[in-house]
């Protein structure tokens, strides 16, 4: 298969995949200050939930680097933490990665052995991640029939741009193209369009069936394409299986429901947040109203006008068929207090 690794660290620096100038460029950056990391992250040149849990450690590490020698390096590294808490509100991932590091640091008995535990959080996490991709591939493709043709649908970019293995929802894709003839139709996932730049990139890349639709086609593809499934990732799913996901992916789910097609949230378990009951608790990041009025550098609407840029919304648990992890694939009614998870 066809994977990319959007950030590697090093010894004193991190590179990453800018995701920003993809498709027309293959951009890596070699980030070497904590500030550019926080920035990335900000900017979306790394984005994705999974990858955000790496890229929030990558940061801590590079802070620690820069900060290892003084003598107020705990104060230091805690307001490192919650720069990073500040930088995106929605991805679980995130959160859990820098309440890791925060148990590192005040667990550690100086700045090296902090450090160590860093760059260790940092291995197990991607080892982590990169299994759990291929876990999540095998348990959603046992969901499907063998030997059929299938039409899946898609939102926003959860391939090994977002993860550091074969994806999540496109993980499902991956596996199920391994022995099905498999047709994509991928929603181009306005504002910042990760689906038709990041998605229809890799599934070129990797030589699997897919079509671009706009946003506003999917109940006409649903209606005419016969859709077996609509499968996408979530940034933060509660313990009653409600869903956070890219703007976008609610409609995708009411359509579904109503043309009957099983809408699969898919997703490692590092992205539950069992400490929230439901989704009315999840904080949804809004982000610059430019990134609505404007496509690329382009101008799209007049200037001055009043404009709303939820970057997420929340699935109900009742519209969600499944929830496709790395631990199984969880069926209604959805108790994910009950489980064990990581971080
Ligand atoms: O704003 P983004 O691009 O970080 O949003 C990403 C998504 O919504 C993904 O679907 C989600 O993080 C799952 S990635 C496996």
């Amino acid at each position: 298969m066809n994977i990319i690794r959007p950030i590697q660290l090093f010894e004193d620096t991190v590179t990453i995949l800018d995701q920003t100038r993809l498709p027309r460029e293959e951009v890596w950056l070699e980030l070497v200050d904590y500030r550019q990391m926080i920035e990335a992250i900000k900017m979306l040149r790394v984005r994705g939930a999974p990858l955000l849990g790496l890229a929030a450690v990558a940061t801590v590490i590079l802070a620690a680097i820069k900060y290892i020698s003084d003598d107020d390096f705990v104060k230091k590294m805690d307001a490192v933490c919650w720069e990073i808490d500040a930088s995106r509100p929605t991805a679980v991932n995130l959160f859990k990665a820098t309440s890791q590091a925060r148990k590192i640091l005040h667990g550690s008995i100086n700045s090296r052995e902090a450090m160590e535990g860093f760059r260790k959080l940092y291995t197990s996490l991607y080892e982590y991640e990169e299994t759990a991709c291929q876990r999540i591939g095998i348990n959603g493709a046992g969901l499907f029939p063998q030997s059929k043709k299938l039409n899946l649908m898609t939102i926003c970019n959860t391939g090994s741009l977002a993860t550091v293995g074969i994806g999540t929802a496109l993980g499902v894709i991956r596996t199920l193209h391994q022995d099905h003839e498999v047709q994509v139709f991928v929603t181009e996932t306005r504002p910042l369009l990760q689906g038709s730049r990041l998605t229809m990139w890799e599934l070129q890349k990797s030589g699997i069936p897919a079509t671009l639709i706009t946003d506003n086609m999917a109940g006409w593809v649903m209606k005419t394409n016969t859709i077996d499934a609509v499968l996408t990732g979530a940034d933060r799913i509660t313990a009653n299986g409600d869903s956070a996901n890219k703007i976008g992916t609610l409609n995708l789910a009411i359509l579904a429901k109503y043309y009957n097609i099983p809408f699969y949230m898919v997703a490692p378990v590092t992205t539950i947040d069992s400490s929230l009951k439901s989704g009315s608790e999840i904080l949804i990041e809004e982000r610059d109203p430019g990134e609505v009025s404007s496509i690329g550098n382009q101008v799209i609407a007049p200037e001055g006008i009043e404009v709303f840029n939820p970057a997420f919304d929340i699935t109900p648990a009742s519209l969600i068929e499944g929830i496709i992890t790395d631990k199984g694939v969880f069926k209604p009614p959805y108790q994910l207090d009950k489980f064990v998870l990581w971080g």
